[in-house]
């Protein structure tokens, strides 16, 4: 992809975004960039504002962080494969100020990691890090997830999808469709967020009509799933594009109740094991189904996949698939493949060229088909 005249490997990272993870994503960003060898890489740093708007400049990351983004410059990707790269607006012209060879989307939740900006990705026909529209908008929507684990026989706990107009016009009802799950705690979810946003254990009918609410205020689609008395959560990270490879297991210790908002990013004394003291079979279990989620979804690039162990029965179920998990150097995704012996800058190169053989591949199919007559 380089020229003579730039040796170096054109990077653009992306970071910020509309989600309510944006300062997760800076977080990630940060750890990425770090890693980013200046001899092997040339790096664009984009910003995406809470806003929605892309700024690239002198140190566009401590800007965005500090809220000082006067100085930067407002960048488009056009959707428009003839027109790659990055432009600004110099007088009344659009100029292209930066070509990158490799798009870097460090960036979590709604209009990250949902498919969206996959999307312009694919229409504006450049390389990129991480799943496609298809696998990050399956890895993003539990409900749709969770019907293709079932179709696919990896285990799941049951759950029933409710319509916010449902509870809206009829709480009674909604009510009883969530308890034909079974005996309480169940789980209230918005289907598409993350960072535990809007979830509740219910514990009764009344903790299950508030659940349904809070998660009602979130998203469209609520999801109600049988919750799993004791579980442990464990982790495994995925890595690669058709026949993806999975790290050792690690295990989280949450510190409250739940693996909630707070325990995940407020009290900072949640423990990440690694790796999980977990017998050999059911490691070698959860790895396995982590790699045939991720082909289930058709993903590419990179995932952490989680686990509930039930404590009682040993049991494993499949809890999530995330398609762009948290990467800053102390997060799981990187710490289980640095467990695995691939340290966090191998890790962040291997993904790049896991981004340019996806392109070389999707460059090999054929769009057009035109009958000879
Ligand atoms: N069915 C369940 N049984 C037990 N605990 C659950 C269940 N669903 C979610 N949890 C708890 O809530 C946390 C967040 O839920 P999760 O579905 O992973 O949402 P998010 O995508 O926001 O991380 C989990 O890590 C776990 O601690
Ligand atoms: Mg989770």
């Amino acid at each position: 992809m380089t020229s003579p005249s730039s040796p170096k490997l054109r990077v653009a990272v992306l970071f910020g975004g509309r989600s309510g993870e944006h300062e997760v994503s800076l977080m990630s960003a940060r750890s990425v960039i770090a890693a980013l060898d200046p001899a092997q890489y040339e790096i664009f740093t984009v910003g995406i504002t809470h806003a929605g708007n892309w700024l690239m400049g002198e140190n566009t990351l401590d800007c965005l962080e500090q809220n000082k983004i006067e100085s930067l410059d407002h960048v488009f990707l056009f959707p428009t494969p003839g027109q790659p790269g990055l432009y600004a607006m110099r007088d009344t012209q659009y100029v292209r100020i930066a070509e990158p060879d490799v798009f870097f989307p460090v960036l979590h939740g709604t209009f990250g990691e949902d498919g969206t900006m996959q999307g312009l990705l694919e229409l504006a026909d450049v390389a990129y890090v991480g799943a496609g529209v298809t696998g990050s908008a399956v890895g993003m929507d539990k409900g749709i997830f969770k019907d293709v684990m079932r179709a696919n026989n990896i285990p799941v706990v049951d759950w029933v999808i409710l319509n916010r107009s449902e509870i809206r016009t009829d709480m009674e009802a909604a009510l009883r469709k969530a308890e034909s799950l079974g005996a309480y705690p169940l789980f209230a979810k918005p289907a598409n967020l993350g960072s535990s946003v809007g979830i509740s254990k219910c514990r009764n009918r009344s903790d299950l009509a508030e659940g349904l609410l809070e998660a009602a205020t979130f998203d469209r689609r609520i999801l109600v799933e049988h919750g799993v008395l004791q579980p442990r959560e464990i982790e495994v990270s995925v890595l690669g594009n058709e026949n993806p490879l999975a790290s050792v297991c690690g295990e989280v210790l949450p510190s409250r109740e739940f693996y909630s908002y707070e325990s995940k990013y407020v009290d900072g004394t949640s423990g990440l094991i690694i790796p999980a003291n977990i017998p050999a079979e059911t490691s070698d279990l959860i790895r396995s189904l982590a790699v045939r989620a991720c082909q289930a979804i058709d993903c590419a690039g990179m995932a952490r996949v989680d686990f509930f162990l039930d404590t009682a029965s040993g049991s494993v179920f499949l809890n999530e698939v995330n398609t762009l998990p948290g990467f800053t150097s102390i997060s799981m995704y990187p710490k289980l493949w640095n467990a695995s012996g691939l340290a966090y800058p191998q890790l962040v190169d291997r993904l790049i060229e896991l981004a340019l053989e996806r392109k070389a591949d999707r460059d090999r199919t054929v769009r057009e088909f035109r009958r000879d007559m």
